[in-house]
């Protein structure tokens, strides 16, 4: 573990792998603070939204991010606002921006440095990377297309939504492409991580061997 920071778990993988679920249990069962940086996107995506700001206008922006609006206003909008399936693929677009990775990190790294819990989870797409490539564990996330689709559909059905469960899938697919194939913070795993394939997991099974990873390296860490 790094002196003067929290103990760091990165999560990282495509669109419904189960990051935030994993995340979320394992921050309540470690009592470690949970940091779910997709919402940093999907803040500045609501936002752009409003005031009619495209994905391809870096300079609008890095304006918006570098205003005190985020700052005051991203722990504080409707969480269900910013789960909207058009939310997550304008903030994929936006993601492909190097001026709005380099934000991001700096957001990221202001935001653990006021942590005061022992450990912080951290989910993401590069948070075990570009974030932090010194993370004291790396989780990498997956589940196939098809399971990942299926979970986003029953999410959004649960919540009342009509949805296509073809028009989620092909979505997702866009989003997997953009998000792994941008030249700058690439969704990518190397051999840093632990990647665990939940496809044939139950969310509890997915929630417990992410725990023995975790709770290894901290042992560990703990000396
Ligand atoms: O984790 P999520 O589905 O809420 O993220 C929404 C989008 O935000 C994702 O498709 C790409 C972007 N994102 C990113 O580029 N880097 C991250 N660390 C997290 C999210």
């Amino acid at each position: 573990m790094n002196a003067g920071r929290p103990f760091i778990v990165a999560i990282d993988g495509p669109a419904g792998s189960g990051k935030g679920t994993v995340a979320t249990a394992l921050a309540q069962r470690l009592d470690f603070a949970y940091f779910e940086s997709g919402i940093f996107f999907r803040v500045v995506s609501w936002r752009a939204l409003q005031l009619g700001v495209r994905p391809e206008q870096n300079a609008e922006l890095e304006a918006l991010i570098a205003s005190p609006w985020l700052r005051e206003q991203w722990q504080v909008l409707d969480r269900t606002l910013l789960r909207e399936e058009h939310i997550g693929m304008f903030s994929s677009e936006i993601g492909k921006n190097p001026g709005v990775r380099a934000l991001f990190i700096s957001f990221v790294h202001q935001e653990i440095s006021k942590e005061t819990a022992k450990g912080v989870i951290l989910d993401g797409r590069d948070t075990g990377s570009a974030v932090f490539p010194d993370a004291d564990c790396k989780i990498f996330l997956t589940a196939s297309s098809e399971v990942r689709a299926h979970r986003r559909f029953d999410e959004l059905r649960a919540r009342g939504k009509e949805v296509v469960y073809e028009e989620i899938f092909q979505d997702l697919h866009k989003r997997d492409a953009n998000d792994r194939s941008r030249p700058v913070g690439p969704l990518q795993i190397d051999d840093t991580y632990c990647p665990l394939d939940t496809s044939n997991l139950s969310i509890a099974e997915a929630i417990s061997a992410a725990e023995r990873i975790v709770r290894q390296k901290y042992l560990h860490s703990e000396g």
